[in-house]
């Protein structure tokens, strides 16, 4: 009973920041997200009848923070497909864990996957969407490749596939300017901004606004309306952090100079756009063949430590090998 699942992170384009008060884990508003292909999380899952607890390794460390999160994942994928066995998890990322890329994401997306293999479950993508998403609402994407949508609607909603990745085969450029975790985590900031923020409803009224012109821009391929509207739903989601009290300043220096250099990038022509998530790294989205113009806006700023070029990946899935 044992199974391996890879999964990548996902970024928003048009972000959430806030969950609903009623149900498990749904978001305030609805998300738009695209799923990468150059990182990955890759998890091993083993179900036993000899084990009397779950265990979970990351990057070949015991992570007793971690293990309630994970457990509470299993009790809910437990309960759905039956069993009540324990399971052994093992789990590395390409990537930094915890520092605004995603690694919940792919993490949760990737456990679920390979969680149901493992137990010969015929779960469908979208029940292991909500399974993900009530551990890690975005990890509800992940399980999906391409362009994706989670809607917020109703009890218990699943994420569900816009386009596939290769029907729209942007480029992502990830600028990653620390690799330190993030000093207060999403779910926590995000109970914050709801409960201090003025500009917090102001937030969630206009977010089905702009989910429903960004989806309209991706069903019709329209780079410049998408660009509009991902980098107005990520400034806006920055507003609320920064008028969240105490103020959740995720970005640094870099991360603003970077801001600077896109906006500039694009004004002379380039098809770019940039995006953050909770933390102070920069995904930058362009058109293909955009690679080496970013790399030459961006390489010498101070605090750029690596810039890893990708495209859209395909959602999550078992594999063979660790
Ligand atoms: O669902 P979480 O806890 O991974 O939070 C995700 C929050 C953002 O990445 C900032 C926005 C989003 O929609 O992914």
């Amino acid at each position: 009973m044992e199974a391996i699942a890879q999964a990548q992170p996902n970024i928003a384009l048009v972000k959430y920041w806030g969950k609903r008060r009623e149900g498990s884990n749904v978001p305030a508003t609805p998300s738009l997200s695209i799923t990468l292909d150059s990182l990955w999380t890759r998890t091993r899952v083993r179900f036993d009848s000899a084990y009397e607890r779950d265990r979970i390794v990351i990057n070949e460390k015991s992570e007793p923070a971690q293990l309630e999160r994970v457990a509470r994942c299993l009790d809910n994928i437990r309960r759905t497909t039956g069993t009540q066995l324990y399971a052994d998890v093992e789990s590395r990322n390409n990537f930094p864990t915890g520092a605004g890329l995603a690694s919940s994401a792919s993490g949760f997306a990737a456990l679920v996957a390979a969680a149901c293999s493992a137990l010969g479950s015929d779960l469908d993508a979208g029940s292991q969407s909500r399974l993900a998403r009530m551990s890690s609402a975005s990890a509800a994407r992940s399980i999906f490749g391409g362009f994706v949508v989670l809607d917020n609607a109703g009890p218990d909603p699943a994420a569900t596939q816009l386009i596939g990745a290769h029907e729209w085969p942007l480029t992502v450029v990830v600028a990653l300017t620390s690799t330190k975790s993030k000093s207060v985590g999403s779910t926590q900031g995000m109970v914050q901004s709801a409960t201090t923020s003025d500009f917090y409803d102001a937030w969630t009224n206009s977010a089905r606004h702009d989910f429903t012109a960004a989806r309209e821009a991706v069903l019709s391929r329209d780079f410049q309306a998408l660009a509009e509207i991902s980098e107005a739903s990520c400034l806006k989601m920055h507003g609320v952090m920064l008028s969240t009290r105490p103020a959740l300043v995720y970005w640094n220096g870099a991360t603003v100079e970077i801001i600077h250099r896109v906006r500039d990038l694009r004004s002379r022509g380039t098809a770019v756009f940039f995006t953050i998530d909770a933390g102070p790294q920069v995904k930058i989205v362009a058109e293909p063949g955009a690679v080496d113009a970013i790399r030459h806006a961006i390489a010498d700023i101070p605090g750029v430590i690596d810039v890893v070029p990708g495209t859209l990946g395909a959602g999550a899935r078992t594999i063979t090998r660790f």
